[in-house]
């Protein structure tokens, strides 16, 4: 049964504030969205209302600031990570949804993340490769240099990359597809025509890949 968080206390917050919408579909896996940086909470909520309707959305807010700016880790320059503190934050957020699911009774969640967001859900793939009922990825690069020993067992992911992406090399997402792939993962990564910034077929091609993990029409 899904409560209200008004039914429960405050949970302890190692990814401070958030959103949990609660969903009305139970056969909907709860959707875990990670936003942008610069992005918060709310962000995502519209799109993960439209990617997965009636799923239980969870929504925390990266607990770094860059320059006033939410992320979810830290890095030393764009596209270079802060490995130590990712390694930190992907655990915090890994216990935080544990919380989440245990509060809530909610089954293992659907990752969607965009830009850093997506970046923090790779690691998460990796790092805790139970955690995740499947994974969105929008726009994410390679999270370490050398990858963690995971084993995912089949976990399906959706990669997304933009051909005109001035932040994430081609090469790079190629290696993410292949890190994730090698882990174990059941990787589709489709190539689209845009850059950085969400394009329409980004919320069609999700909105169509988690219908069909929820065994529905999209
Ligand atoms: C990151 O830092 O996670 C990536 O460079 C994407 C971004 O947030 O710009």
């Amino acid at each position: 049964m899904i409560r209200t968080l008004a039914e429960t206390p405050p949970l302890p917050q190692p990814v401070a504030p958030h959103v949990l919408e609660p969903g009305t579909d139970p056969a909907r896996p709860p959707l875990l969205l990670l936003h942008g940086t610069g992005g918060d909470e709310h962000d995502l909520i519209p799109l993960g209302r439209f990617v997965a309707p009636g799923a239980t959305l969870i929504s925390p807010r990266g607990a770094v600031l860059e320059h006033g700016m939410p992320r979810f880790f830290r890095r030393l320059a764009e596209g270079v990570f802060d490995e130590d503190d990712l390694r930190r934050r992907t655990d915090d957020l890994a216990g935080f949804v544990q919380e989440v699911q245990r509060r809530h009774g909610l089954a293992a969640p659907v990752a969607l993340g965009f830009s850093n967001g997506a970046n923090i859900a790779a690691s998460l793939l990796l790092r805790h490769p139970a955690l995740l009922r499947g994974a969105v990825l929008l726009r994410a690069m390679v999270p370490f240099r050398t990858a963690p020993a995971a084993r995912l067992h089949g976990t399906p992911v959706l990669l997304l990359s933009g051909a005109a992406d001035p932040i994430v090399p081609a090469d790079n997402s190629a290696r993410l597809a292949a890190m994730l792939g090698d882990a174990g993962a059941a990787v589709t990564h489709r190539t689209l025509p845009t850059g950085h910034g969400l394009a329409q077929m980004d919320v069609n091609l999700a909105r169509e890949w988690i219908a069909g993990l929820a065994g529905e029409a999209a």
